[in-house]
């Protein structure tokens, strides 16, 4: 009879132990329910451990059960505890910081890379001597058009070409070629060259002035490869005693060899502008592309101009361009479509 007590007395301290010895490898409330289906529920060990008791002979009874009760106390104080530790844990879950983990490192976004070449451009030019200047966006026809010696009955005039703000005051006009000034009001329109600033400068300074003008300029094309209706040009402005078209040259030379490379290949070709003379166009070559790229157009600076400006084209001789912004940054960078300078894809911005 001893030995059946001593015996059942040894099973539940090994129970209580492999109670204990589990729920120490418990560390989530699924398993913390499992445990206690299984060693507390109503078909679980304990239960089990009772039904023992009742084939057990009736002296021992009071002994025995005493010690499951202690046994199922002791096991349910243990299921507690770590009740309560794991759900601590589950609240703290979200403060939780650990030190030692590294770190998420946020995405940073970049500067537009035309907004880079264009930093590129003035501190370059800054090196060669010139400031940088800028003007309005919303012009006027004086600032767009007359000083610029382009006349009223130009076609660069025609509506077809620009973004006027104001309608034409020539009542009789149908998209022709009829003067727009004819009105009381100056008209207004986006600007389509910064050439405009070359005007605004000159208003304001005397010669000596060496200035470049970064800025947007707008114009009514539809949009293909090469081709946007609004894009950035940078203009350049030097006036001063004796400037030739020697000076114009080797200014633009040094500028696309230190740009581009010492090997880069330009040309100038003869072209008209109204604003200069004599005029050319400059075209340099994409060696991916296998073919020549205009830049833009440069020349001397028109007399008209000058008088417009209140400067004496007898004593003052000056020469400036007008690059795209856009086809400097397509050569520099092998961009092969202007259109990707709008379309704000960050796989195509992050990689500048
Ligand atoms: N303004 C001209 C254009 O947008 C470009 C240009 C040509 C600018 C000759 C100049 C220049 O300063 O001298 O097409």
């Amino acid at each position: 009879m001893m030995l059946i007590m001593s015996d059942l007395l040894l099973q539940i301290e090994k129970m209580v132990a492999d109670a204990v010895a589990e729920l120490l490898t418990v560390n989530s409330a699924d398993a913390l329910e499992q445990f206690r289906i299984k060693w507390l529920g109503t078909h679980g060990q304990m239960k089990a451990a009772m039904k023992l008791l009742g084939q057990a002979p009736k002296e021992q009874k009071p002994a025995l059960g005493q010690r499951l009760n202690q046994a199922k106390e002791q096991i349910t104080a243990e299921f507690e505890r770590k009740q309560g530790a794991i759900s601590a844990d589950l609240t703290q879950a979200h403060d939780y910081v650990d030190v030692t983990e590294p770190g998420l490192r946020p995405r940073l976004g970049n500067r537009h890379i035309l907004m880079k070449v264009v930093d590129e451009l003035t501190e370059l030019f800054g090196r060669m001597g010139f400031s940088v200047a800028a003007g309005p966006e919303v012009e006027d026809e004086f600032h767009n058009f007359i000083a610029l010696n382009i006349p009223e009955s130009h076609p660069a005039r025609d509506p077809l070409d620009n973004f006027y703000l104001e309608k034409w005051n020539d009542p009789s006009l149908v998209g022709g070629m009829a003067a727009p000034s004819a009105g009381p009001q100056p008209l207004r329109l986006l600007r389509t060259q910064t050439s405009t600033v070359q005007i605004r400068v000159m208003e304001q300074q005397k010669p000596p002035i060496r200035v470049v003008i970064p800025g947007r300029v707008y114009r009514p094309d539809t949009h293909d490869a090469t081709h946007l209706s609004m894009f950035h040009q940078l203009e350049a402005l030097a006036v001063d005693k004796d400037l030739t078209m020697v000076d114009l040259k080797s200014a633009i030379m040094q500028f696309i060899h230190a740009y581009f490379g010492p090997e880069t290949r330009a040309r100038f070709r003869p072209s008209f502008f109204p604003f200069t003379e004599p005029s050319a166009e400059v075209d340099v070559w994409f060696e991916d592309r296998q073919r020549w790229i205009e830049l833009g157009g440069c020349g001397m600076v028109h007399p008209n101009v000058f008088k417009a400006c209140g400067i004496d084209p007898e004593q003052y001789t000056g020469w400036a361009f007008g690059f795209g912004i856009e086809r400097i940054a397509m050569r520099k960078y092998g961009i092969d479509d202007i259109r990707h300078f709008v379309e704000n894809d960050v796989r195509f911005l992050s990689q500048f």
